[in-house]
């Protein structure tokens, strides 16, 4: 194997922490199926600008690698000091935030799920995405009440002009090129696509980034409420669906950023005053350790004043913490908007 050079420039965790002895070490390793540092670092590698820059193949990357790995979960959830994680999936009560919508147009929470006994999606060959695609589907297909929808298949979007995913935003777009340098976007967009409940607040994306997104959502302040059709959507799918879980790692996700709860949940506010004060909005999303996304996504720019505030942690801490934490931030930047 060629040294690996980071470019000068680079500030991402897995060049911090991949020394020449930790590389040394795992250049030679690979996982049952075959995957390798090399292919873990791609993305980091060509991307000098990735904050973290490495991702999982498949299960058993997080212990065949844990040398890089494990440092770089250390450092990105914070605070965590042992490594370890305990799940729980009980709904919560929580005030409503924004009764008037005065400042929150949307929630959402999205868990990711991977299953097991397949490589994750960067590390996928065809016939497993299509394997994958299927088994997912039929689950499915046996979901009852509120939760029941259509599965929308990326591959059909230029054919179907009713196809939601041409008329509705659902999010779903082929990877951006942190994604795509992993090899998520191998065979796009063959077997990918989106299940959308008839009532428009639950989707879940097959074959993205993980094998499954989860994602609750409604246009309104409610967490509880969100959250609740969430934890109902997982545990019926965990029905027949068995999901890549570590007892240390809690969730495994292809980015380790995931790992823990795979849990995102977060809003799009409205915040024209903080907009222009933004250290006083920084701080408070420091205090809270949450994390500020752009109005259409990662990476994106903020439009109209509009922020998507989440949670910045999803290991070493609960789902419950994770909504109170994020509850307790959301209340304090109401606050500080309306007294600016
Ligand atoms: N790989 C990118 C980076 O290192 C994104 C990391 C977090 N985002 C994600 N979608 N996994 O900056």
């Amino acid at each position: 194997m060629n040294p690996i050079v980071f470019p000068k420039h680079a500030n991402s965790l897995v060049k911090k922490y991949l020394s020449q002895k930790v590389c040394t070490v795992l250049e030679h390793q690979k996982t049952d199926s075959g995957f390798t540092l090399a292919k873990a670092i791609n993305s980091g590698l060509k991307n000098p600008d990735s904050a973290i820059g490495i991702y999982a193949g498949d299960a058993q990357s997080y212990k065949t690698f844990s040398l890089i790995f494990d440092p770089v979960i250390s450092e990105y959830h914070k605070g965590v000091e042992t490594l370890k994680h305990e799940s729980d999936l009980t709904e919560i009560e929580l005030p409503c935030l924004d009764p008037e919508n005065k400042y929150i147009q949307s929630t959402r929470i999205r868990v990711a799920r991977n299953l097991k006994g397949f490589c994750f999606p960067c590390y996928m060959k065809l016939f497993e995405r299509r394997k994958l695609e299927k088994k997912i589907l039929s689950t499915l297909s046996s979901l009852t009440g509120n939760l029941k929808g259509s599965y929308y298949s990326l591959e059909l979007d230029d054919k179907e002009k009713l196809n939601p995913l041409k008329t509705k935003n659902l999010g779903f777009q082929k990877g951006d090129r942190f994604q795509d340098a992993a090899g998520i976007n191998s065979d796009f967009p063959k077997y990918r696509g989106v299940y959308l409940s008839f009532d428009e607040q639950l989707m879940v994306w097959i074959n993205e980034e993980d094998h499954l997104r989860i994602i609750s959502l409604e246009k309104s302040s409610d967490i509880s409420s969100v959250y609740k059709r969430l934890c109902q959507t997982v545990t019926a799918l965990n029905q027949s669906l068995d999901f890549a879980w570590d007892s240390t790692y809690g969730n495994l996700t292809s980015c380790p950023t995931n790992i823990g709860t795979a849990m995102r949940a977060g809003v799009h506010i409205q915040l024209e005053k903080l907009e222009k004060n933004k250290d006083i909005l920084f701080k408070l999303i420091k205090a809270y350790n949450l994390q500020i996304r752009g109005t259409c996504g990662e990476k994106t720019k903020i439009q109209n004043a509009v922020f998507d505030i989440s949670n910045y942690q999803r290991f070493g801490v609960s789902e419950s913490e994770i909504l109170l934490n994020l509850h307790a931030g959301l209340v304090a930047i109401i606050k500080a908007e309306q007294n600016l």
